[in-house]
Order: structure tokens, then sequence, then C-alpha cells
């Protein structure tokens, strides 16, 4: 058994440890328009209300997106598609942005003031309902104004698990390793 240990660092480093066991998928978070758009990778997100139409996001609150989130308002979710690791490396990177000579993966602009990765699996188009501090993090609440998914799915989503961004397991490879 995994026991939290006694200093904050020691239960942070249990925590992490147990939620390597837990597959998510991998999204990109994105907002701003031209050249103040600011995107960060999270594996976070979460459906929170189908009606109203709710989605979730725990960022770090001292991060950029968390600061650029409370003044702009506007966000989107882009579920990565498994052909997308690049995306999620990249926008993950703390230096992204300090890095001159590599140029931040381009993202297509939206009526909204919400950038979204092209060809993802799916998107939500958000305006923040409210913002909620937990700890470390904030969760960032947003109320869904449009969604959409790809017309080609078949590739599957890009998942997080054991520490490791991996492209799934499609249906076919369970099916043949019975
Ligand atoms: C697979 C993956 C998932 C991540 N999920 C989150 C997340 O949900 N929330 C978060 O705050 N950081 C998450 N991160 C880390 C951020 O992407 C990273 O710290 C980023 O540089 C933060 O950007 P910012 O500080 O400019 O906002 C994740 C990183 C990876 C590789």
């Amino acid at each position: 058994m995994t026991r939290p240990g006694n200093d904050s660092a020691g239960r942070a480093d249990a925590l992490r440890q147990v939620a390597r066991h837990f597959p998510t998928g991998v999204t990109v978070v994105a907002l701003g328009e031209g050249s103040s758009v600011h995107a960060m990778t999270a594996n976070s997100f979460i459906t929170l209300s189908l009606d109203p139409p709710l989605i979730g996001v725990a960022v770090r609150s001292d991060g950029r997106f968390c600061q650029e989130v409370r003044r702009r308002h506007w966000f989107g979710v882009s579920i990565l598609a498994a052909s997308q690791r690049d995306y999620a490396t990249f926008y993950a990177d703390p230096d992204r942005y300090r890095i001159l000579e590599r140029k931040p993966l381009a993202l297509t602009s939206t009526p909204f003031p919400v950038p979204l990765v092209p060809d993802c699996l799916g998107y939500f188009v958000c305006e923040v309902r409210s913002i909620q501090r937990v700890g470390d993090h904030d969760l960032i609440i947003g109320g869904v104004w449009s969604c959409g998914e790809s017309v080609d799915t078949a590739a599957g989503p890009l998942m997080f698990l054991d520490g490791i961004i991996q492209a799934s397991p499609t249906t076919t490879d369970v099916l043949s390793s019975r």
C-alpha cells in the first residue's frame, strides 16, 4: 500500500504515484487571439453537467493559463487524437514561448476568442462560469457555447497513462489480443 508521507512533498508524490494508474485523455486548453494566444496541455478535463452544459479543467493557480483565463473569460478545449502527441508535448513545455526558434504549433481561430487544435477529435468552446480555488490548482468551470467532433474519429484519442503520453489501443487491437 502506498501511504502518503507526513510532509507535503511526500503526499504529492504518493498522490501522483497512485493517479498514474488512472488513464485519461489529453486536451489542449487555449484562449486569446492573434499574437496573444495562450495554450497548455491538460488532462484534468471533466464533463460536469449536461443541463446546463458545463465542463471543468483544473489548472495550477500560479501558471500563466490561470492568470489569462481570469482576464479573458473564454477558453476552448481540444481533445487530442492519437496522432497529436506533438501538440501535447509542445504545450506542456514551460519554455515554449521563450524559445524563439521553436514556433508554436498552429492553432485554428474560431468566431470566438478561442483557438482550437486543427483536426482534434472533439472540442468545446466555453465562457467562464466560475473559478474555484482547490489547493494549489483552480477549477475553471466553463459553460459550453459550442462543441463538435471530428468527422474521422477512427484513430482514437491520445491517452495519458502511467506517466506516459501514448496512443490508445484501438478496438481492433483489443479484440485481436483476446
Ligand atoms: C499529459 C499532461 C497533462 C497535464 N495536465 C495538466 C492539468 O490538467 N493542469 C495543469 O495545471 N497542468 C497540466 N499539465 C502541465 C502543463 O501543461 C504545464 O505545466 C504548462 O507549462 C502550464 O502552462 P502555463 O503555466 O503557461 O499555464 C499537464 C502536462 C502533461 C504533459
